[in-house]
Formats: C-alpha cells, sequence, structure tokens
C-alpha cells in the first residue's frame, strides 16, 4: 500500500480544516425557482468553492459514462446527486475523489486548476469517498480499518493513540460499534458504519458519500442525516448519492439529477419534488405501484417449505415457518434480528443444529447450497459481492454459472441458449447498457444487483429466497422488480421475502412473520399494518423476549 505520508506539499495556502464551530453553520437558503445552467449552487455565489468540476467526460470501452457535466462542491453544503441505475453518479463522485481521471475537462480545488488528482492527493487536500461498494480489509480490526493509511499511523502500526480517537469518532458519528472486531465478521451495515468513520477520521472537507444508507436501518439513517447536518455546519462538503428520494429532500440543500452520463440539471432542494426528481431522472413521470397483492394459500395445499423448530450455531433458534406454493411470505424484523440467517438456514448455507426442514415433501437432512440449487431452491443474497457475483466474468458467464447442468449437453455448454435466457432476462430487469457480454465488476451498483436477480432466477426455482432485493436499485427498476416477484408467485414459486424497506414487504407479501433475536416471534397480516405499526409491533416484540431472555 502506498503510504499516505509524502515530503510533497500540498499546492493551497489556505487552511485545509474547516471552520468547526458550529456557529459557523448558515441558515438554510431559500428557495430558487430557476435551476441555474452552469452546475453550480444557484442560491450561493459569494464563496469560492471547494470543487468545481466543469465538462467532464468519461468513457469505459463503448459506455460513456459521464458527458461534459459540471459540477461544484461549496462548504457547508449537502450537495446530492440523483439519477438512474448507471447514470453516471458513482463514475462523477470517483472523479471528484481522484479515483478515477477524466478523459476531458478540469477539475479545481479550491479555485486553483489541478494537474495530476489521486486518491493520495486528493485525501491531502481533504477530499474523500465512501464508496458504494465497500473497500474495507476483512482481516483488520474496525479500529484499524478505520485509520488505516491516517497520516498517524505508520505502516500498518497503529499509533497508540487510535483508541482515544476511534471513541471521539465513534461518539461523533454516534454508531455502536466495537474497534477490536474483525471486519470481515460484521454485518453490512456495520461495515457501511466503518466506511463512514473512515472518512471522519480523514478529517475530510469534501465527503462524497455514495450510498451511505443502504445498509443501514431507518434509525441509523437518521443519524447519519445528523451527521451530514453536523458536516454541513462545520463548514465541509458533502456529496449524497442516494435513491432514497425522501432523505434526498430531507438533507440537501442543492441537487443534481442526471441521465445518461449528463446533467440534467442543478437546483435547489427546496424547490424539487419527489416527481419533479423522478421526472427529471427517468424523462417520465412515474409512480411506483405495487402489483396486487397475492392472496395466502389455501392450509389445505402442501407447503413448498416447512421448517420446524431449527435453530443454527449463527443464533437460528426455534425457528418455525410455514411456505406455501404461490404465496409471498414476509420476514419482517429491525436489522439484526435474524432474518437473513435464518434465510441462509433454509438455503443450505449454513448447517442446522437442531429441528427439521422439509422441502417439496421431503425432510432434508444433509442440506446444503449445491443440493438447495440442485433441488430448485435459489437464495438471492444480501451482500452481492461476497456471495453472489464474481465480478470478473460476464453477465452472461455469471447467470449460468449457477446452472451450468440445464446450459450443458454431454458436458457442453450451449452458449445460445445461455445468451438467449440472459439476454431476456438482461431486459426484463432493464439492465443498463442491456450487453450480457460486460464484465460485471464495471457495471453501476444498481445493475449488478439485477445481475444478481438474474442469476438466480435464471434456473427456473420452485423456491426463491430474496434478501434486500432492491438495494441499491433506481425507483423505475425496483417496479419491475416487484412485478418480478409477483410474477415468480403467479407461477406458483414460493417466495421468501425480507426487505429493510417494510414498505415492500407489507405491500408485497401475503403473509408475513415477524423476526426477533433468530425466532420467529409470531404471525402478522400485511394487509392490515402500516409501517408505523408495524415498527411499534418490531419493537415491542424486541422488549418483549429482551424481557423473558
Ligand atoms: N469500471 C468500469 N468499467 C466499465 N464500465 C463502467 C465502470 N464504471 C462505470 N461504468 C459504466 O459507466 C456507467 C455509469 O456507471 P455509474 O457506476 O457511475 O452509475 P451510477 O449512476 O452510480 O449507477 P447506480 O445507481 O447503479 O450505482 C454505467 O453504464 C457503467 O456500466
Ligand atoms: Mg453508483
Amino acid at each position: 500500500m502506498r503510504s499516505a505520508r509524502s515530503s510533497r506539499t500540498p499546492p493551497r495556502r489556505r487552511s485545509r480544516r474547516p471552520p468547526t464551530s458550529p456557529a459557523s453553520g448558515r441558515a438554510r437558503p431559500a428557495p430558487s425557482p430557476s435551476p441555474s445552467s452552469d452546475g453550480s449552487d444557484p442560491m450561493d455565489t459569494t464563496t469560492t468553492p471547494l470543487v468545481e468540476l466543469s465538462g467532464v467526460s468519461k468513457r469505459f470501452g463503448g459506455t460513456q459514462a459521464l458527458d461534459g457535466v459540471d459540477l461544484v462542491l461549496r462548504a457547508g453544503a449537502v450537495h446530492a446527486l440523483v439519477g438512474e441505475n448507471g447514470a453516471g453518479k458513482s463514475t462523477l463522485g470517483k472523479i471528484v475523489a481522484g479515483l478515477y481521471a477524466p478523459d476531458s475537462g478540469e477539475l479545481r480545488v479550491d479555485g486553483e486548476a489541478v494537474g495530476r488528482w489521486d486518491p493520495v492527493r486528493a485525501q491531502r487536500s481533504g477530499v474523500v469517498m465512501i464508496a458504494q461498494e465497500l473497500s474495507l480489509v476483512d482481516d483488520l480490526t474496525v479500529e484499524e480499518n478505520v485509520f488505516l493509511g491516517v497520516e498517524a499511523s505508520t505502516a500498518g502500526i497503529l499509533h497508540r493513540r487510535n483508541g482515544e480517537r476511534f471513541e471521539t469518532l465513534r461518539a461523533l458519528a454516534d454508531f455502536e460499534l466495537d474497534a477490536k472486531a474483525r471486519v470481515g465478521d460484521l454485518r453490512i451495515a456495520d461495515q457501511q458504519k466503518v466506511e463512514i468513520m473512515r472518512a471522519l477520521a480523514r478529517d475530510a472537507r469534501v465527503i462524497v458519500m455514495d450510498e451511505p444508507t443502504s445498509s443501514l436501518t431507518a434509525h441509523e439513517t437518521e443519524r447519519l442525516h445528523r451527521l451530514v447536518v453536523q458536516l454541513r455546519e462545520q463548514g465541509r462538503s458533502v456529496v449524497y448519492v442516494s435513491h432514497f428520494l425522501d432523505a434526498v429532500l430531507e438533507v440537501a440543500d442543492t441537487v443534481t439529477i442526471m441521465r445518461d452520463g449528463v446533467r440534467v440539471r442543478t437546483g435547489a432542494a427546496a424547490s424539487e419534488t419527489k416527481a419533479s426528481m423522478v421526472q427529471a431522472m427517468l424523462g417520465r413521470e412515474l409512480s411506483v405501484t405495487f402489483p396486487d397483492r397475492r392472496p395466502a394459500a389455501d392450509p389445505e395445499v402442501e407447503p413448498v417449505l416447512v421448517a420446524d423448530r431449527i435453530a443454527t450455531a449463527t443464533g437460528v433458534e426455534e425457528a418455525s415457518l410455514v411456505v406455501r406454493p404461490g404465496e409471498i411470505v414476509g420476514l419482517l424484523g429491525l436489522v439484526g434480528s435474524g432474518r437473513s440467517e435464518i434465510a441462509r438456514a433454509l438455503a443450505g448455507a449454513d448447517p442446522l443444529t437442531a429441528g427439521t426442514l422439509t422441502f417439496r415433501g421431503t425432510t432434508r437432512t444433509r442440506w446444503n447450497t449445491r443440493r438447495a440449487i440442485a433441488e430448485g431452491l435459489v437464495m438471492v443474497p444480501e451482500d452481492r459481492h461476497a456471495q453472489g457475483l464474481v465480478l470478473q466474468r460476464s453477465v452472461r458467464e455469471n447467470i449460468s454459472l449457477a446452472f451450468l447442468d440445464r446450459f450443458a449437453t454431454a458436458g457442453v455448454i450451449r452458449r445460445s441458449a445461455e445468451r438467449t435466457e440472459a439476454t431476456a432476462l438482461a431486459e426484463a430487469l432493464s439492465m443498463r447498457p442491456p450487453r450480457i457480454g460486460l464484465e460485471v465488476g464495471g457495471l453501476s451498483g444498481g445493475n449488478q444487483q439485477k445481475a444478481l436477480l438474474a442469476k438466480w432466477l435464471v434456473g427456473d426455482p420452485s423456491f426463491v429466497i430474496l434478501d434486500e432485493p432492491t438495494r441499491g436499485v433506481d425507483i423505475g427498476a425496483k417496479a419491475t422488480i416487484y412485478q418480478l416477484v409477483a410474477d415468480l408467485a403467479d407461477r406458483g414459486v414460493g417466495v421468501l421475502l425480507i426487505s429493510s424497506e417494510h414498505e415492500e414487504v407489507l405491500a408485497l407479501s401475503s403473509r408475513a412473520y415477524t423476526v426477533s433475536n433468530g425466532r420467529i416471534a409470531g404471525e402478522v397480516d400485511p394487509a392490515v399494518f402500516g409501517v408505523g405499526d408495524l415498527l411499534a409491533h418490531l419493537f415491542s416484540v424486541e422488549q418483549e423476549i429482551g424481557a423473558i431472555a
């Protein structure tokens, strides 16, 4: 790894540190009726921008990821980037943070044109990015990851005072995290918190947050938003990339809307609505509607899957549930309640230590993911990298990897069958670009999610477990995924659905179980629950179980 230390001094004279007094926070700007045409913050022309991009373009092979984009980032402002999957948001963020070099266009920092720009120089100038795809070192602890590459640590040996610094940062972010835990053992939500703390540790003036809340709970998201407000009050600049448009309206001062690598407009967040942003992002009106709810199946119908008091070493205890063909069954619970662990046990990813699992009428004793897939039970996992996709392979290869048998005759893969089916799914999921020969690693985050769904749906399964199927997916594609889930059920597939967007589970599910502490706590009728009722219910379930334990 390259050391962050260098004899080279930053080319600027101004102090790198932002003013830290909260008193320096400015009032929120008044709404501006007319968006600016040059990408600048239309409300504020007095301060020198911290970072300014003009006419930036970037191409990857045949894809024009960015085409002549302008962006102005000012101190004490939160600038949101919104747009469909593949619109170029992450690419733009990475150019700001020095991770990608633009093909053309200009980058200015503190008013001065920069020639060479890379992550080390960017960090030295106080510009950092929290990447959409986490970039932590699994074998290091939380604390080591947070301070990795920060100047106080030398050649990987942590400065002793890091313990104190960690506590200060943890308190600032108001996150619960164990400094000594190995990062590879953390759940994704906690890994995301480590990423956020890494950026704080760098005392950055400009922080690009690429979908920072995609794995966080509602409560953690709220804390993150408080942190963003604090950072703004300290005079820092936050770039906030998100598909959660409500959150964008809540935290951003300025919004830049992107479409197909082009900036559609930049304007005051106060002058946007969810509908106005969607219209600009997609170039058409769209209100996300859920497909009609599937009724619960007749209890007489033989279930496709029955779990009877199953337990695992990962914390599942006496969990019992039933799913019948054509039903969408939701697992409702708070992050950390054990939903994913139950899912993994059903899919054969973690062995059972007690209880029985009956799938398609047969009690399964030696159950593992290979068998499960061969028998028609598939899981679209929560973590698309660790458990789902091979980044160096093409979309087509990823799709057929799990079901080679299906595409092989006497051991030879029939490429044309593979290609036809992969193309059909890529189109159904509106993957962009819909070229299945592309490496998955080069796809935007949301399009990787679509590839992951495609990969598991191609096998014609009889039971599908979807763990966070819409994470990082844009609003247009979400609607497609909802329809896809409903179509699966219409075909008689049993579906188990997990999502931190409780609204999705409540709207799509025929029935739902509540999960707490690795147990199935009860069954609720999703048709009668609002999200508010549900959260109250889940919290009270947690408390009851806590009281018993
Ligand atoms: N490293 C890369 N190699 C090849 N193509 C890339 C690479 N990075 C981005 N692209 C392409 O550039 C385009 C823009 O991608 P980008 O990741 O910026 O989109 P995004 O707006 O962040 O989307 P999402 O909402 O899905 O995260 C996409 O078509 C993507 O496939
Ligand atoms: Mg992205």
